[in-house]
């Protein structure tokens, strides 16, 4: 090839050069897109530069991307100073709240809407502006997918709100104020109230939810500029985040810092290890499953167990603890945590700065005194905040919120009382004739990634309202679904295999004993094997189907919770091995 040749092949896979239309004549191709795009007012001067693709996720209906325009316009005025050319697009966008039938059933179609615009149209790197729940998980999966250099910008938590005088927040107080109303200890006109209050802005949850769980996680990985977690929607920190985010897109542009070069074992790793220490969501262990089979590794759950015995929960945020992610980030966010847990992190992972992490814990030199961020020494939780089962109830295991439960019920035996999935339980759970007591333990059915589908967030049993009449406040819930991360209680959720493919869960019956232990980390049907198998045999499951469209396409691929409820065919097809890999 004749170097005259080379340059313009080079400069044929950058930019607006790259990814042509296929007319089958290449420079007909780019004459006709050049032609399009100077419709809009283009120079060839701005289309010879670095293109830097911003997946909007702006929506109506998803407030907690409510700031989008806003931060939009900074990304775009950091590319510009860096040197390169914005072009923002539209994706899907989720929020939590409005998608039916559950936020989780559309996250795979998210990310497959992320990957294939960004393999679609020329872009030399991808700013991914996420925050609500499964918006983060899914625009990471796509982009590892796709596999151009990419950077995550979280939109940031809400304000927190005042009730009466009591400082409140999304969502964990909805929750604290709906079992409230619920056990009459509260009127409409007060639940009403408190309604306007719990949201103070845009933005998302302002408590350890999923959000918050996978804004820290995107740090951890390195996909985030330094600090890009904690700083609330509404801020000028938020903002500038932003800014410096679409400056650095451009570099990693030009230093092709692809994406595997930081999704790497060390930096899931390092994820892990922050979602221990925060006391993050359930769902946290989920995504990075999806993430990481996007790359080629499966999440060895029994090493995160133990990983989980060293790591104690540091960060003192609701539900685990009492503070809000404006509180973390005035406590210097990311930085403080991370400086904490140095010893425990791979700090040879490479982040989007193109430096390692512990390059860039250096540069952010000493702490200060601040009461959100404990010490290893005095920590709020002297385990992981979540904690991995198994039994013959779970033989692919389960996962319980240690930090968010109740230490009197974490070793109980209680009779099953079995709800076969969320209509049986909603027609049920608050009729006065229901046979049920405070240490009875609560069992659904059918919410598991086939099972409603889509794993929604219903394993958040609500206790029965005589009981709550009485004053109960937690009770053992069992199921194979999911539970919002800002939620508490005593909540065994994953439950792997789940009861729509015929796992043992499908054959609990009333009044069979169940025993939990998590110092054993043990959750266990107390019947025979043969029994348990002569269930399967007797009432054998049919699992669900679907006639067409995108249903189909989900109970036909959708893999297990310890997968990461991913479908089959958009894991990576090169195996990496596992991770974690403790010594
Ligand atoms: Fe969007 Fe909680 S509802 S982050």
């Amino acid at each position: 090839m004749t170097d005259k040749k080379q340059t313009e092949s080079v400069r044929a896979a950058s930019g607006m050069r790259k990814g042509l239309t296929n007319y089958g004549d290449t420079g007909f191709s780019l004459f006709l897109r050049k032609a399009f795009i100077k419709g809009a007012g283009y120079s060839d001067k701005a289309l010879d530069r670095v293109v830097v693709g911003i997946a909007n996720t702006g929506s109506s209906y998803n407030p907690c991307h409510g700031n989008a325009p806003q931060l939009i316009e900074a990304v775009k005025r950091g590319v510009m100073l860096a040197g390169g050319l914005p072009m923002d697009f539209p994706t899907i966008s989720i929020g939590e709240s409005f998608a039916q039938p559950t936020s989780m059933f559309l996250r795979n179609l998210m990310s497959m809407d992320t990957e294939e615009m960004i393999r679609a149209q020329p872009m030399d790197s991808i700013v991914l502006i996420g925050g609500c729940d499964k918006t983060v998980p899914a625009q990471l999966m796509g982009a590892a997918s796709a596999g151009i250099p990419s950077i995550q910008l979280i939109t940031g938590s809400m304000l927190t709100g005042s009730h009466q005088g009591e400082r409140v927040g999304a969502c964990t107080d909805c929750r604290r104020y709906w079992g409230k109303f619920r056990a009459g200890e509260i009127d409409e006109q007060e639940i009403s109230a408190v309604n306007n209050q719990l949201v103070a802005s845009v933005g998302t949850c302002s408590v350890m939810g999923t959000a918050s769980t996978m804004a820290c996680i995107a740090e951890a990985l390195g996909m985030t500029v330094p600090g890009g977690a904690s700083p609330p929607a509404v801020t000028a920190d938020r903002i500038r985040i932003a800014e410096e985010t679409g400056a650095q897109a451009v570099k990693i542009a030009q230093n092709q810092l692809t994406i595997d070069k930081i999704l790497t074992a060390d930096a899931l790793e390092n994820a892990m290890r922050v979602l221990l220490a925060i006391g993050g969501s359930t769902n946290g262990i989920v995504h990075l499953a999806a993430i990481a089979g996007r790359v080629g590794f499966d999440i060895d759950m029994q090493a995160l167990d133990r990983m989980g015995r060293e790591t104690p929960v540091l960060l003192d945020l609701k539900p685990s603890g009492s503070h809000y992610m404006e509180d973390f980030h005035k406590a210097g966010g990311m930085a403080t945590l991370l400086r904490e847990l140095k010893p425990l992190l791979k700090l040879n992972a490479l982040t989007v700065m193109g430096r390692t992490l512990g390059e860039q814990l250096e540069l952010d030199g000493p702490g200060f005194k601040q009461d959100v961020v404990r010490s290893m020494a005095n920590p709020i939780y002297p385990q992981g905040g979540i904690a991995v089962l198994n039994g013959n109830l779970a033989p692919g295991g389960a996962v319980i919120k240690q930090s968010a439960a109740n230490p009197e019920l974490m070793e109980h035996e209680g009779r099953a009382v079995v709800f076969e999935n969320m209509e049986d339980m909603a027609a049920r759970i608050d009729s006065d004739d229901l046979d049920v007591t405070a240490t009875d333990v609560l069992v659904l059915k059918n919410i598991g990634p086939k099972g409603a589908p889509g794993m929604p967030e219903a394993g958040y049993l609500p206790i029965p309202q005589k009981l709550a009449r009485m004053g109960v406040k937690d009770m053992v819930r069992i199921s194979d679904g999911r539970m919002s991360g800002t939620a508490f209680g005593t909540i065994v959720l994953h439950v792997t295999p789940e009861s729509a493919v015929g796992g043992p869960l499908a054959h609990v019956r009333n009044g069979d004993r169940i025993r939990l232990s998590v110092k054993n980390r043990e959750i266990s049907l107390l019947i025979g094997d043969a029994e348990l198998a002569q269930r399967g045999v007797d009432n054998p499951v049919h699992e669900p189907v679907a006639a067409r469209g995108y249903r189909k396409l989900f109970l036909q691929t959708v893999t297990q919770a310890d997968k990461g409820v991913d479908f089959d065919f958009l894991r990576s097809e090169h195996t990496q091995g596992s991770t974690p890999k403790l010594g």
